[in-house]
């Protein structure tokens, strides 16, 4: 199969000229890119480019004024608001820099949670739920609460929290910017070795050269213009 018919099949998102403005400033400028089943792709700009605005949209937390965002083939501006929180519980994971963990769930709760809004019945959640603690290393802090954990503790969780539902792409804004170098560097190759091997596409949004380094490529982001 050529390279051009593996990327017709394999496309998570196929973005074109997605625009958008806050009153009379321009954010978005016609932004165009696809991103394929699996690819880790980092997104770098200065603050206020937009990187933070063109996740929100590709999450559907936010709209644009115009363009259109295809997910496996799928236009996302068309799409009524329950169609769009079902791909937000099933299929499009997002990770944060302040984590944003339920703070009166605890750990092994809070990565329940995606799985509990999908109705999965209890002995396969509780598996599933299993599995990824011991994958992200926190079996041991699974019935502590999140004002009991570390920064780089939450951040695993939040992680296993996003992986748990087994989606096709992960949003990332900027995950080790509220970590120390080594918590950072844990929660990157955690990233790397999780996502590769279930094929799942990452946008990472970050101002780290470190961290754009775990992807396979870097698009940069400049006044509301993304540069592929
Ligand atoms: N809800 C909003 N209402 C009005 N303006 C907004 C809103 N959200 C973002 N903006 C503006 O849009 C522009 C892009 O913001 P955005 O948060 O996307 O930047 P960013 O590239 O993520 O920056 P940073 O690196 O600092 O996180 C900024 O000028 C910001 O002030
Ligand atoms: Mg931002």
């Amino acid at each position: 199969m050529s390279s051009k018919e593996t990327d017709r099949s394999d496309k998570v998102y196929q973005v074109e000229k997605l625009h958008k403005r806050y009153g009379t400033s321009v954010v978005l400028r016609d932004v165009s890119f696809e991103l394929a089943s699996g690819a880790m792709t980092a997104i770098m700009g200065p603050s206020g480019s937009g990187k933070s605005t063109l996740l929100h949209c590709l999450g559907g937390v936010d709209k644009a004024d115009s363009g259109s965002i295809l997910f496996h083939g799928k236009n996302m501006m068309c799409m009524p608001a329950h169609e769009i929180a079902e791909l937000r519980r099933a299929q499009i994971a997002s990770i944060f820099q302040f984590f944003y963990l339920l703070p009166t769930l605890t750990v092994e709760e809070n990565i329940a949670f995606p799985l509990q809004l999908q109705s999965m019945p209890g002995r396969q959640r509780k598996e599933r739920v299993a599995t990824i603690l011991s994958q992200v290393g926190m079996e041991e802090r699974k019935d502590a609460f999140p004002n009991q954990l570390s920064g780089g503790e939450q951040q695993r969780a939040a992680i296993a929290r996003a992986l748990i539902t087994r989606p096709k792409v992960i949003l990332a804004d900027e995950p080790t910017g509220n970590l120390d170098s080594q918590n950072g560097r844990r929660i990157l190759d955690l990233m790397r070795e999780l996502l590769c091997p279930q094929n799942i596409a990452l946008l990472l949004v970050t101002h780290s050269e470190e961290a754009a380094a775990i992807c396979h490529r870097t698009w940069k982001m400049q006044d509301g213009n993304l540069i592929t």
